[in-house]
């Protein structure tokens, strides 16, 4: 009898376990005081963090490193694309409008792995669902969306060249800003960035023309 049941639970398994669907950031934003308690949906909000992060090391840069009080929360990969935005003249270079990208729970794949490059996370992490969205909500303040940490908005403080400065983004240290943000992250910094440069000037395009070019970071987020 108790094998049956044995088995019986084992048959339910896939279905209780299947990966739940792509959902909009906001799914996740509901009150801690409403769980459903009859629902048979489970709660999907990740537990940050999911891994342990204490022996994982920040990728070294010129930029400022995390205060010794800060606690590394999230490494989260960015997949997207950074905008820019064509002036009225063409010879020039198109000017940054911001980024969008689908954040994906690196955290994992780096404790396993903490030399994994950007690129080799991108298929680690291809079948994961997406933990949240980082876009602007101005030109100049990045937003990140992360279902289990909160929203946070930051301001750019300190940039420097990646170590490939004409095939990749700049690495980034941002700064959260107390205003629009609900989570308790401090500093945000983007790093072993992959693509996402602005082409040298606009030519073929026209005044006003908005130019997205694909990208990849880790973001490494401190609370
Ligand atoms: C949950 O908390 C919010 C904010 O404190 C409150 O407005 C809401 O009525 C609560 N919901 C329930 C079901 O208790
Ligand atoms: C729980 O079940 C009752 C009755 O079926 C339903 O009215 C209610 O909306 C359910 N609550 C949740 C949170 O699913
Ligand atoms: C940036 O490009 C993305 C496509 O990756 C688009 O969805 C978004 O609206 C663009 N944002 C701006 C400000 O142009
Ligand atoms: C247009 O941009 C190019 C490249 O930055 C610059 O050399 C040139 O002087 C600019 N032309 C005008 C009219 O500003």
């Amino acid at each position: 009898m108790y094998t049956s049941i044995i088995l019986t639970a084992a048959a339910l398994l896939p279905t209780v376990f299947a990966a739940p669907p792509r959902l909009p950031t906001h799914f996740f934003k509901r009150c801690a005081n409403e769980t459903s308690i009859n629902s048979t949906t489970p709660d999907t909000a990740p537990v940050i963090p999911s891994c342990d992060l204490s022996g994982l090391s920040q990728p070294t840069s010129t930029l400022t490193p995390p205060g010794a009080d800060l606690q590394l929360m999230l490494v989260a990969l960015g997949q997207g694309t950074q905008n820019y935005t064509c002036g009225a003249n063409l010879t020039a270079a198109p000017t940054a409008i911001g980024a969008v990208a689908q954040l994906f729970d690196a955290s994992c794949a780096l404790t396993n792995d903490p030399t994994a490059s950007t690129k080799a996370l991108g298929s680690i992490e291809e079948s994961a669902k997406s933990i949240g969205a980082h876009f602007f909500v101005d030109n100049t303040t990045p937003d990140f969306d992360i279902a289990g940490l909160g929203n946070t908005q930051a301001k750019k403080v300190e940039d420097c060249n990646a170590p490939s400065p004409t095939a990749d983004v700049k690495w980034l240290r941002l700064e959260a800003q107390a205003q629009g943000s609900t989570s308790q992250v401090k500093q945000i910094y983007r790093l072993n960035t992959v693509g996402g440069l602005a082409p040298g000037n606009c030519e073929g395009r026209a005044a006003g023309d908005v130019v997205t070019v694909e990208y990849e970071a880790q973001y490494w987020i401190y609370a």
